[in-house]
């Protein structure tokens, strides 16, 4: 197959963003530049290849970090308001790609979008408890150690109108008089929002940083969607017993 033809249908972009990768020298096989979007690859030459250093993925499945903007519904279409499935190039329309989990609207961060539902499952699913990182700002009297410890006992959230809910233990970081870092192992719709609003707080920006062994790279831009690397997709599978 054509070098760019596989490179688009893996998910790393249109065939002309993919070009431009090469023209760049991202592209290496056998550890040597390859520039030449048109040259012809075999089964063995492909699984050769590296992208910026990273031996590419070699899956019939499609895996995704999108660094997700504000102002986005997490949804791959919608009527009336800008969702994440715009953010897609049109080569991966038709790939019965999904996000994994939900942000709001205006929560900002790592949103993993895939194909592959068992691993969609189990990343959202109570058994493999993988954490989630959240770095929040927010209105009101700085946090203190009491809701560090709070948190860190497995909360009850009781609120009108609706069955107490207890959670799970979660680790609370003070970080600044109105900046925190909260990990969680579950992920109850506006988790967040609701623990905090349960100490008299209120979020005013929420971004994640991290599910599981998955970070968001400091040099992905807002709205930018990067296929996982190889080895972090072994990470990923291995620590959801997929492997
Ligand atoms: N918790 C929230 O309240 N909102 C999110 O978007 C994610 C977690």
């Amino acid at each position: 197959m054509r070098a760019d033809k596989w490179f688009a249908n893996s998910g790393f972009g249109s065939r002309s963003e993919v070009k431009e990768f090469f023209r760049k020298g991202r592209v290496c096989l056998n550890g040597k530049t390859l520039s030449d979007p048109g040259i012809s690859l075999s089964e063995e030459d492909i699984s050769n290849l590296t992208f910026d250093g990273q031996p590419v993925l070699l899956s019939s499945h499609l895996y995704f970090i999108l660094n997700k903007p504000d102002g986005y519904l997490t949804a791959m279409t919608d009527d009336r308001l800008p969702c994440v499935g715009d953010l897609l190039p049109g080569n991966l329309k038709n790939k019965k790609i999904s996000p994994v989990g939900r942000l709001d609207y205006h929560t900002t961060g790592l949103l993993i979008l895939t194909n592959d539902g068992e691993l969609s499952h189990r990343l959202t699913s109570p058994r493999w408890h993988q954490e989630k990182v959240y770095l929040v700002t927010y209105k009101g009297e700085p946090l203190t150690e009491k809701e560090v410890r709070l948190f860190s006992s497995g909360m009850t959230l009781t609120e009108d109108g609706h069955k107490p809910e207890k959670l799970k233990p979660a680790v609370l970081s003070l970080l600044s008089d109105s900046l925190c870092r909260l990990t969680l192992t579950e992920g109850k719709t506006h988790q967040v929002k609701r623990m905090l609003a349960a100490t008299g707080r209120s979020v005013i920006g929420l971004h994640r940083e991290r599910i599981g062994c998955l970070k968001l790279d400091p040099n992905q831009k807002e709205g930018e969607l990067l296929a996982l690397s190889g080895q972090q997709l072994d990470l990923l599978l291995k620590s959801l017993e997929m492997k």
